[in-house]
């Protein structure tokens, strides 16, 4: 039984794979692969793309999808995570899609063997799809050349499990990563680490912009995020006229992370993130559930 817990699940040869289904579904609209499969998802946290994306997916493969909203189930009655996850076992699901506060959630059921777990996201640890999707806009706008592009990864990084993802997939997979923040913002790591946005304008291929995680700072980390804004917004003119990619896994806050002028622009791919992620998702969906 496999589960996606962090890509460090995956094979160099099984993420090939992924890229390569991924490509093929965004081509062709596949065949009803998964029409006799059901997935539940379970989401501790809020999501619009994530989970979306994922019931999509699921069906565009045929596959059917049960939802447990945590706030409505008996896990406001004190019954555990163990718990809740093996009742929802115990109706033979072809796997678990879950999304949680805590770093460790995903990686425990899957040590229950008990189903497919896949993590939709998990505190500050690790959000693999979204790194994958990631990957799949990066290698299909550069052609598939990605090694020794660089990509500086700008905001709120240490509450943030895009970037702890995203660090370690692009790092495997021969890219730059450079990472820009505020100190308060700024994780502990080996990486190049710059406070300033202008120091690195000139040395990127790519800009991924996070947003300022507000529900994970146990007080506010800065008293105005305007001011924060004027020193990390990307805007055009930050960027001029630059062939810099510009990335955001959402929710972007407009002006603060990315300026409205900015969204519009060609470079920005945020929406061909979501696009792509639906893509991606079947070719995970199709590894976990048939291929593995
Ligand atoms: N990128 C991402 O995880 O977005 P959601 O929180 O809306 O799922």
């Amino acid at each position: 039984m496999q589960h996606l817990v962090d890509t460090n699940n995956f094979s160099d040869q099984q993420i090939q794979n992924l890229l390569y289904d991924a490509k093929t579904f965004k081509a062709k609209r596949p065949p009803q692969l998964l029409c006799d499969k059901l997935l539940i998802t379970l989401f501790f946290e809020a999501s619009t793309r994530t989970r979306s994306s994922f019931e999509v997916a699921a069906k565009r493969l045929g596959a059917s999808v049960v939802h447990l909203d945590p706030s409505r189930s008996s896990t406001k009655k004190g019954e555990s995570l163990e718990d809740t996850f093996a009742n929802l076992c115990a109706m033979e699901p072809d796997g678990v899609i879950i999304r949680h506060s805590d770093n460790e959630a995903p990686q425990l059921l899957a040590n229950m063997q008990m189903t497919p777990v896949i993590n939709a996201g998990a505190g500050n640890y690790a959000h693999p799809t979204q790194a994958l999707l990631d990957l799949f806009t990066l290698v299909e706008h550069f052609d598939g050349d990605i090694k020794g592009k660089t990509i500086a990864i700008v905001g709120d990084i240490v509450s943030s499990r895009v970037a702890t993802s995203g660090i370690r997939l692009f790092r495997r997979m021969g890219m730059n990563v450079l990472l820009v923040a505020p100190k308060p913002f700024m994780p502990k790591s080996d990486l190049p680490q710059y406070e300033n946005l202008e120091d690195v304008v000139d040395k990127v291929d790519v800009i991924m912009s996070l947003r300022a995680q507000l529900e994970r700072h146990a007080s506010p980390l800065f008293d105005d995020y305007e001011e924060y804004a004027k020193h990390y917004c990307i805007d055009h003119k930050r960027l001029g006229e630059r062939d810099v990619l510009v990335l955001h896994p959402g929710p972007v806050m407009r002006n603060i992370d990315i300026s409205d002028e900015m969204l519009e622009d060609k470079r920005c791919k945020v929406l061909n993130q979501v696009k792509n992620g639906v893509y991606m998702r079947m070719a995970i969906l199709k590894l976990l559930l048939l291929d593995s």
